[in-house]
């Protein structure tokens, strides 16, 4: 069975002490909840991924070190290395920094600074060469979803991100599935809604990649307004590896009630 993924998508909720308390007080839960220690996490086949803005990804690192099935993930990166691009940050520096996924694509960058499908698709790949494992955003707006265009619009934003991308024996990434109008809504829409998504998502993922690559390397999960009464119901569709959290990761005693539905 593939390794279930949780991951808390902080946004820009948090400063530096904000996500330094946070993530101490996530760490602190985690491992004295009955049944719930952070070694069984490898165990019990969860990782969990914290996602900090980027000036506190060191200190969140710095307390993450070395506890096993907790890592830390970016909310954006650029698509070249170094270079003449103000305000941008590179790839490589979130691997040296202790990061292993990076989120790309959300709809709040799609919508707020115009990130288009080929940007995506150049930070996907840029992300991969920097052995970076990228966490793709995609979904349909309401009114995309009311004109019927929402197969369409998921299908043309994986095939840009994904087009020409080939993925080595060690490569993986993982696509998530938030449709935008049900973001920070408090209302999810249904498991059924979601693993009929899903299965569309899968169906271009083995028209993209050998079946053996997609079951092993690609995981597709679902955002939008989880929370700990509903991600079980999420998490137990056979096509659906995980969640993406955004409101309810911001508080502890939330956030590992998640975790622990799942385990
Ligand atoms: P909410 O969980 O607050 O709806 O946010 C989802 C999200 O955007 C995660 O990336």
């Amino acid at each position: 069975m593939k390794r279930k993924i949780i991951i808390a998508n902080w946004k820009m909720n948090l400063g530096f002490k904000e996500s330094k308390t946070l993530s101490e007080k996530i760490l602190k839960k985690l491992k004295t909840r009955p049944n719930f220690f952070l070694r069984n996490l490898k165990i019990k086949k969860l990782d969990i991924i914290l996602c900090p803005s980027f000036t506190n990804l060191s200190e969140v690192s710095r307390i993450l070190k070395s506890k096993s099935g907790i890592f830390l993930g970016a909310q954006d990166c650029f698509w070249e290395d170094h270079g003449e691009f103000t305000g941008e940050i590179s790839p490589v520096w979130l691997k040296n920094l202790g990061c292993r996924y990076v989120i790309l694509g959300h709809s709040e960058r799609r919508k707020n600074l115009k990130e288009t499908n080929n940007m995506v698709h150049q930070k996907v790949k840029a992300a991969l060469k920097a052995e970076l494992i990228p966490i793709i955003c995609i979904g349909e707006t309401l009114e995309e979803r009311r004109r019927g265009i929402k197969d369409y619009v998921i299908l043309d934003q994986l095939s840009s991100a994904l087009t020409g991308i080939d993925l080595d024996l060690k490569q993986k990434i993982i696509i998530a599935y938030e449709p935008v109008w049900v973001i920070g809504s408090g209302r999810a829409i249904t498991p059924n809604e979601a693993e009929y998504m899903n299965k569309i998502i899968l169906q271009r993922m083995i028209d993209f990649y050998p079946l053996e690559r997609v079951k092993k390397n690609i995981s597709i999960i679902y955002g939008g307004s989880v929370s700990a009464d509903n991600v079980k119901s999420f998490v137990d569709l056979e096509t659906t590896d995980g969640v993406l959290v955004g409101g309810s990761s911001l508080k502890a005693a939330e956030f590992v009630k998640i975790c622990q539905a799942i385990i």
